[in-house]
């Protein structure tokens, strides 16, 4: 038998789409859910356009995009959910929000079905207490963009049972990714790294140590990353890091994750990187 041959995926968006896809490339049948039909056709739109862009460049075939397409239900009905044997929380970045979402799908679910969330900043262990089987609830972090980026984070909250954590293991396994089994702490395990090192980035160019070209141009080519910080920062968006970072030093009180002057000051100014037409890269180069 299939382990979680029934999912779930809640927020279609950039995330939840991409997990949906690579769960529905696994195999399984996936059923998201969204809170209005736009947004459940916008989200199967960018599926079918990721796919698309496969079939130009000659790696997927439009039987292969049909029948990942064909996999995926889309709904704006929590009983849909019934079945699921996983269900994976990719909503809004929002306390509320998301604990309101655990105590709709607990009403439906099975009282035997795993309950995860794809947060990024918010607290396993907190979340967990919206539903009233909180050792059935953990994290599983996909990183941006899901259909390619191979590592995923399980999060054990103080509740999760080991045996949801193996479980969850062997998915991930399952559908062709690399699970890391971390603790539930702020940035878990990678951003936990990324963001003080992004926010040194951000001070030695305030410190006019070099350009934000050449400190990208050093750490690609002194550490071997495919991005540098600026770059980096630029495509995930300068409000993103400083949120998440924010939300990492209101957790901690640790100075490493303090959002720096200067980025404080480029979200003041709408300067968010690629999605608002400029960010570090062009702003020091204007
Ligand atoms: N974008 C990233 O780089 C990234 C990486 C890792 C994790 N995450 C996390 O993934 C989650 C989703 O992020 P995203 O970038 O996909 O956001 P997004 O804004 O693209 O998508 C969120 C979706 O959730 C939907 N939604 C909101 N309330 C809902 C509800 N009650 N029921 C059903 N759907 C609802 C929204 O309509 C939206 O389509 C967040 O928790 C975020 O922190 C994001």
């Amino acid at each position: 038998m299939t382990l979680f041959g029934n999912t779930a995926v809640v927020g279609f968006g950039r995330m939840g789409g991409g997990i949906a896809q690579v769960i529905a490339q696994s195999g399984r049948n996936v059923t998201v859910l969204e809170s209005d039909s736009g947004r459940v056709d916008a989200g199967f739109a960018a599926v079918r356009e990721f796919l698309d862009a496969g079939i130009a460049r000659g790696k997927v075939t439009e039987a292969r995009r049909d029948e990942v397409l064909g996999r995926i239900r889309g709904t704006t009905a929590v009983e849909e959910l019934a079945d699921a044997e996983l269900v994976i929380e990719a909503a809004t970045e929002r306390r509320d929000v998301k604990r309101a979402i655990f105590a709709d799908v607990a009403a439906v679910v099975s009282p035997n079905s795993v309950v995860v969330t794809n947060t990024s900043a918010l607290s396993v262990s907190d979340l967990a207490t919206a539903i009233p089987q909180p050792q059935r609830f953990a994290g599983l972090h996909f990183f941006n963009p899901a259909q390619l980026m191979r590592v995923v984070e399980i999060v054990k909250g103080l509740a999760t049972s080991p045996e949801v954590i193996d479980s969850l293991v062997q998915f991930v396994v399952e559908i062709g990714k690399d699970p890391v089994p971390v603790k539930d702490r702020p940035g878990f395990l990678v951003n936990r790294l990324l963001m003080p090192y992004l926010n040194d980035a951000i001070q030695e160019l305030d410190d006019e140590l070099a350009t934000a070209e050449d400190i990208d141009v050093a750490i690609r080519l002194g550490l071997g990353y495919k991005l540098g910080p600026f770059e980096l920062l630029d495509l995930i968006g300068l409000d993103v890091h400083e949120h998440a970072t924010r939300s990492a030093y209101d957790a901690t009180l640790d100075a490493a994750f303090a959002p720096p002057p200067l980025l404080q000051a480029m979200v003041a100014a709408g300067k968010l990187g690629n999605k608002s037409g400029g960010g570090f890269r062009e702003a020091v180069q204007s």
